[in-house]
């Protein structure tokens, strides 16, 4: 859990809680998520990315924010990031489309560089900003009742296990956790970005790691 602060007034300015409906199914989440102004990541981002899959998956899975195909199409893990998730699901033993994806703060953060044309550059959320979107999450988790959550790198680890998470010291076991006062079991992991960005000479490794870890998370389905 996140260490107990006092939260400053404008901290308590930033969050989701508002726009999130108290019933309905995925579709009323979906379409309130569209409108959500919790935080600013709203402003510069083409649409809300809510999370997609089956509601009934056993195995929720946990990733930063959308990337830039994410961001235009609508859907979390569409991009090349989803390609290396998927491939490794399938070769730990869990059907992608037996699971239900999301991440840890709906809008896509980028900067860019004007000298450098219209490329965006994907920025890391800060904790105000995951701890804004952190409702949505709270409301996806409470919809899916998952057997299992797999948190994807370091933003979703802190973002679920707080911010003294570590993903190289926590990853690959099952950690028992309260996730927004439900107990879940939560295998952490390294984000399929990392495997993109690994030097040529490391990436079989870093994929392996994925893998492997993954297969932690598909022995507690049994
Ligand atoms: N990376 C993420 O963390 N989430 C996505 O949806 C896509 C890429
Ligand atoms: Fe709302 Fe989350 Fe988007 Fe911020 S990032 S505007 S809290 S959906």
């Amino acid at each position: 859990m996140t260490p107990a602060r006092t939260p400053t007034a404008s901290e308590d300015a930033y969050t989701a809680e508002p726009f999130v409906p108290q019933r309905g199914g995925l579709a009323a989440l979906r379409k309130a998520a569209a409108d959500c102004h919790g935080c600013p990541l709203h402003r510069d981002a083409t649409q809300t990315v809510f999370g997609a899959g089956d509601t009934g998956a056993r195995v929720l899975l946990v990733g930063e924010q959308p990337g830039d195909q994410e961001d235009r199409q609508g859907r979390p893990f569409v991009g090349p990031a989803g390609r290396v998730l998927d491939r490794a699901l399938d070769e730990a033993g869990i059907d992608p489309a037996e699971t239900y994806a999301t991440n840890a703060v709906k809008h896509f953060k980028f900067t860019q560089n004007p000298a450098r044309g219209k490329r965006r550059i994907h920025k890391a959320p800060t904790l105000r900003e995951m701890t804004a979107c952190g409702p949505w999450l709270a409301a996806e988790l409470a919809l899916v009742e998952p057997d299992v959550v797999v948190t994807l790198g370091a933003t979703a680890g802190k973002a679920l296990l707080g911010s003294s998470f570590r993903v190289t010291r926590q990853r690959g076991t099952v950690l028992e956790e309260d996730v927004h006062g439900r107990c879940e079991q939560v295998v952490a992991t390294i984000h399929p970005s990392a495997v993109l960005r690994a030097d040529e000479a490391d990436r079989a490794t870093a994929y392996a790691g994925l893998v492997d870890d993954l297969k932690v998370a598909a022995r507690v389905l049994g």
